[in-house]
């Protein structure tokens, strides 16, 4: 059978999947069949509440998701001697770093593997949902010397990473816009994030390993880390004069603009949209954000030069804004990405497991057959 190559697998299905769902034509997201936009727009959906529908497809009544709630509440808190690992990591590494270490670690703890144990599946799905937060504040404070401040029971989950970040109770409006861009960014079909968890879920590993893979992969600045260089980006620019010159020079030197373009969008990413106009909602309660003129100014001056090659703004592109007002350092940006996109990647290991068949694709061989082999003596 001859097989076409295509680099980066390139609209070659890896699965089928019935978790989300986009069309990049159109600009429509769904989890299990829900616009996006409804989800982040109802006053009483939670992050919490769209994990449990991402993880086991169904909406949770009152009760289930009172019950979820009091669970992750329950696992917040880390281990000492996972505190005490996390004192030797160097405060000058970065946050995704750390954090993989610490998923990782997760599996040294709680080594137990009962994979085809519907109640196995629940207890990392609340462990892991319940610690990593805690992971990425522990580490932002422990790397200013500060100790780690102890999660709140009465906090809800958005606001409870705000307080152990900042060490101080967020305003309800802050902790609800995060607790929206929490839900924006919980899954997207086969991205290389959740591809990479697929994989290393269909080799039967403990979950932990699944999203230390996963953390790992979202790091990278053609994924997760480009909502950090976002902003680098938009420091740069430093005014809105200068936004037509610094993109005249980076196409000039074929650069990305980072924040911008995506394999499956030809359109504005929706929750680029509902990005955008939470962060104008925040500036309005919270005060002016220079920088967001200019991002407004380079959407504009973007879409005139490349949307003719449907290179429109992606999720990164107005995240960090919020993020920033939130009072979210820049290098947590993706760490708390990965905080939302792990209900994703169990949605996934889940699905997985339901079906699991290992990957192991094929490759074109370029190489040459054989080839002599030279001794050291007689090489140039
Ligand atoms: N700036 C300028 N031109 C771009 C951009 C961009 N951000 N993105 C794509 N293009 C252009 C390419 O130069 C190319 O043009 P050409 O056909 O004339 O050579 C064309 O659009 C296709 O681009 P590819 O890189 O082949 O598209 P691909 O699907 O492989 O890459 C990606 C998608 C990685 C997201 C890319 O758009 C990019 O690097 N964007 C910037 C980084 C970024 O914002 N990443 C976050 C993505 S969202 C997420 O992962 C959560």
């Amino acid at each position: 059978m001859t097989v076409e190559f295509r680099a980066g697998l390139e609209g070659i299905p890896a699965t089928q999947s019935s978790i989300s769902f986009v069309d990049g034509q159109k600009g429509i997201l769904e989890y299990r069949g829900i616009p996006i936009q409804e989800l982040a727009m109802q006053p009483e959906n939670t992050f919490l509440e769209t994990a449990y529908l991402l993880i086991w497809n169904e909406l949770p009544n009152r009760e289930v998701l009172a019950e979820f709630e009091h669970e992750i509440q329950y696992h917040r808190r880390l281990k000492y001697r996972i505190r005490d690992m996390m004192k030797c990591f160097p405060e000058s590494g970065h946050p995704m770093d750390a954090l993989q270490a610490c998923a990782a670690a997760l599996g040294l703890f709680y080594s137990k593997r009962a994979l085809d144990d519907p109640s196995y599946i629940r207890a990392a799905v609340v462990r892991i949902l319940a610690k990593i937060p805690t992971m990425v504040a522990a580490f932002q404070l422990m790397r200013k010397g500060n100790d780690p401040v102890q999660p709140r029971d009465d906090l809800s989950y958005a606001a409870n990473f705000l307080y152990m970040l900042n060490e101080q109770e967020p305003d309800p409006f802050a902790a609800r816009i995060f607790d929206i861009s929490l839900t924006l960014h919980a899954e997207h079909t086969i991205n290389a994030s959740t591809f990479s968890a697929m994989v290393t879920a269909s080799t039967l590993t403990d979950p932990y390993a699944v999203i230390a893979s996963a953390v790992g992969t979202l790091a990278g600045p053609l994924h997760g880390g480009a909502s950090e260089e976002v902003i680098a980006m938009l420091e740069e620019i430093g005014s809105v004069e200068n936004v037509r010159p610094f993109l005249d020079d980076r196409l000039e030197r074929k650069e990305k603009i980072m924040g911008f373009g995506h394999r499956v969008y030809k359109v504005k990413d929706p929750r680029a949209n509902i990005l955008q106009h939470l962060a104008e909602q925040l500036f309005e309660k919270f005060g002016q954000d220079k920088y967001y003129d200019i991002a407004v100014e380079l959407e504009r001056a973007v879409e005139e030069r490349l949307g003719h090659k449907g290179i429109y703004p992606n999720v990164d592109f107005y995240s960090g804004l919020v993020y920033r007002k939130l009072g979210i350092p820049t290098d947590l940006f993706t760490p708390v990405f990965a905080i939302s996109r792990a209900a994703g990647w169990l949605a996934h290991w889940k699905e997985q497991l339901a079906e699991n068949r290992i990957f192991r694709p094929t490759q074109i061989y370029t190489g040459l057959h054989g080839s002599p082999y030279i001794s050291i003596d007689q090489r140039t």
